[in-house]
């Protein structure tokens, strides 16, 4: 379940800081020290091109021999944010501020049009061909699934032990807080990693992560979220999975600098969309949702539209309407 998770305390207000990623050095350097750097440069940028191209022909699959996807259609070169990082623990995709994206969960996905830059979709509903098939229109794949929620209903539940899951979600019968602090827990969670990697995503949407703000009925704090963020980024970027944070506005700060995106569900809502400009002013994607009425259906009025294109579109956001469900129906801003 996806709908209605957020940590939404209100006293976050103000408590946004800018990353300032860029801050100005004024060191002397040496003579030697540039000769240094240049070399390193030169590997960086040769490693960089090794990778990429590496990645580039794993990535298009099928059609290693066609021309470059991004010029075989101009509306990728959109902000699709089709950049390669390096990290110290993999090379993995950074998408860039403003990437165009659907999101389409517990149902496998059938629509690819209008073609955005980026699918975010259900890793246990979806196969290889699809994800292959994205991947021929020059898209990227990000994969969900629950990292802190056990769920009845996915075929890898059997693994979970008893002691590993605490209280009902509020609003999802069924559904239950997990102590993310747990081994097993955390085995299950790099299965699901490598299931994703298998399959070809590019990234992961690892949901509920936030039940350090929920009574969850084990003592998680905003410790050991940040724990298991960096667990799960680890050995996603070991696999060459860039990977995003869900929610968790508390945990901005701390997380902006080693995941590459954030899901928000709802801030302008709640009025906590400022919490997650961090992103925006790291260059990453805010890919955001606000839900509307189930019944308005394909009917979203401008009043409505006005409000939720209004300013967190100005500011940057990937703003998505979408219903509760999460299916296929969308409209963008
Ligand atoms: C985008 O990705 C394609 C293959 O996925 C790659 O060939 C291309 O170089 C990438 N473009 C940039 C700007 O990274
Ligand atoms: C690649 O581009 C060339 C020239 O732009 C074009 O003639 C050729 O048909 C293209 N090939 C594919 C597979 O799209
Ligand atoms: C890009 O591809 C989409 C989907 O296949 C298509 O609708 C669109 O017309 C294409 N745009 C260009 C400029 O070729
Ligand atoms: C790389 O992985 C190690 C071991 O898992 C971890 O301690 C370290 O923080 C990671 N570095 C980065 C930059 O993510
Ligand atoms: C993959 O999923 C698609 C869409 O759900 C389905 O049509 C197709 O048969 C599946 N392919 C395989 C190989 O399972
Ligand atoms: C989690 O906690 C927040 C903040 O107290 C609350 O608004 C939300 O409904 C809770 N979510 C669930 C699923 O219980
Ligand atoms: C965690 O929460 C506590 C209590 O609210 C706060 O004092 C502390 O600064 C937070 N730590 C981090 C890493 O956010």
């Amino acid at each position: 379940m996806f709908f209605s998770r957020t940590s939404r305390s209100s006293e976050h207000g103000d408590k946004i800081e800018s990353a300032s990623p860029n801050a100005v050095h004024t060191r002397r350097h040496s003579k030697r020290f540039w000769l240094l750097l240049l070399a390193a440069t030169i590997l960086i940028i040769g490693l960089g091109l090794g990778l990429g191209l590496g990645l580039g022909l794993r990535n298009t699959g099928d059609d290693d021999d066609s021309n470059d996807s991004d010029d075989s259609n101009s509306s990728n070169t959109l902000p699709s944010g089709n950049t390669t990082t390096i990290g110290v623990n993999g090379t993995f995709w950074q998408p860039q501020a403003g990437a165009t994206w659907q999101i389409v969960l517990q149902q496998p996905i059938h629509t690819f049009t209008p073609l955005v830059s980026i699918f975010d979709i259900d890793l246990f509903e979806n196969n290889a061909s699809t994800i292959s098939h994205i991947h021929s229109l020059g898209s990227k794949v990000i994969c969900y699934f629950s990292a802190g929620s056990y769920e009845s209903f996915r075929p890898d539940t059997k693994d979970f032990v008893s002691a590993d899951y605490g209280n009902e979600l509020k609003g999802w019968p069924g559904e239950k807080w997990l102590d993310t602090r747990s081994e097993n827990v955390r085995a299950i969670m790099k299965k699901r990693l490598n299931l994703a990697s298998e399959i070809g995503c590019d990234g992961v949407d690892p949901d509920n992560v936030d039940g350090f703000v929920n009574d969850s009925g084990f003592p998680l704090t905003n410790t050991t979220a940040l724990d298991f963020l960096h667990f799960l980024a680890d050995e996603a970027h070991r696999l060459k999975l860039a990977i995003g944070l869900k929610n968790a506005g508390d945990l901005v700060g701390q997380t902006t600098g080693f995941l590459q995106w954030v899901v928000n569900e709802q801030c302008l809502q709640f009025k906590e969309c400022g919490l997650y400009r961090p992103f925006i002013e790291a260059g990453k994607p805010v890919l955001h949702i606000e839900y509307v009425s189930e019944k308005g259906n394909n009917d979203v009025n401008t009043r409505t539209r006005e409000e939720i294109c209004g300013q967190p579109a100005e500011e940057g956001f990937s703003t998505l309407m979408k219903k509760a469900s999460v299916d296929e129906w969308t409209e963008t801003c």
